[in-house]
């Protein structure tokens, strides 16, 4: 299967890219085909201005050229990986940015809607899988990116993977970046 894997993190020594890696490394190891979307090295500008607004008056509008060619990479995949660290409890502003500029109406939803069976997101969070259920922030990312996102727009296959405790110490961040093997080796089901 052919993956574009959307990585949103500032820093190339980060365990989110170390995460993006291994995933990388294990999902080509088992016959799939990865094309980075590395957002923050490309210089994504993850504002939306006038030109990518939807426009409800017209079916399939033009947006701009950074969004087309964003468009078209995502097109020549079959499944989508996005790897983020969590932030504020929600991904961070520039996947937000990528998001709200690129699922754009007519493509992602509306008229047309994404037609990748396959989706997968997966966050890297300093606190423990125990605060997250307390506060139910993972019902809410859930809500937020399984179901308001990513079966939104069409992706019948579609989970957020939480990766807990990721500054916690050396060994448990190996253990992450093990984790994220496990996930590109049995993907598209989960680990
Ligand atoms: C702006 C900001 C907001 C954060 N918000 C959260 C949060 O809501 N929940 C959480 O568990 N960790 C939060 N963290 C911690 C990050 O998830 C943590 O720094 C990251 O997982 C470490 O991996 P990295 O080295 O790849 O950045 C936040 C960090 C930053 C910088």
């Amino acid at each position: 299967m052919r993956i574009l894997l959307v990585l949103s993190h500032p820093r190339q020594d980060s365990l989110t890219h170390a995460v993006a890696e291994a995933f990388c490394t294990s999902a080509r190891a088992h016959g799939h085909e990865v094309e980075w979307a590395d957002l923050y090295r490309e210089g994504f500008d993850p504002l939306l201005h006038e030109p990518d607004e939807p426009d409800r008056s017209v079916i399939g509008k033009r947006y701009s050229d950074a969004v087309q060619a964003e468009m078209a990479r995502v097109d020549r995949n079959e499944a989508i990986v996005m790897v983020f660290p969590v932030w504020w409890w929600s991904v961070p502003a520039m996947l937000k940015g990528w998001i709200d500029r690129v699922w754009n109406r007519d493509w992602a939803y509306g008229a047309r809607t994404l037609p990748h069976r396959h989706g997968l997101m997966i966050g890297v969070a300093s606190s423990t899988e125990a605060s997250f259920a307390k506060r139910r922030y993972i019902d809410a990312m859930r809500i937020q990116l399984e179901t308001g996102t990513m079966a939104y727009c069409g992706i019948a296959n579609s989970r957020l993977e939480l990766l807990y405790e990721s500054t916690r110490n050396p060994a448990a961040s190996a253990d992450l970046v093990r984790r994220a093997h496990e996930l590109g080796k049995h993907f598209p089901s989960s680990a």
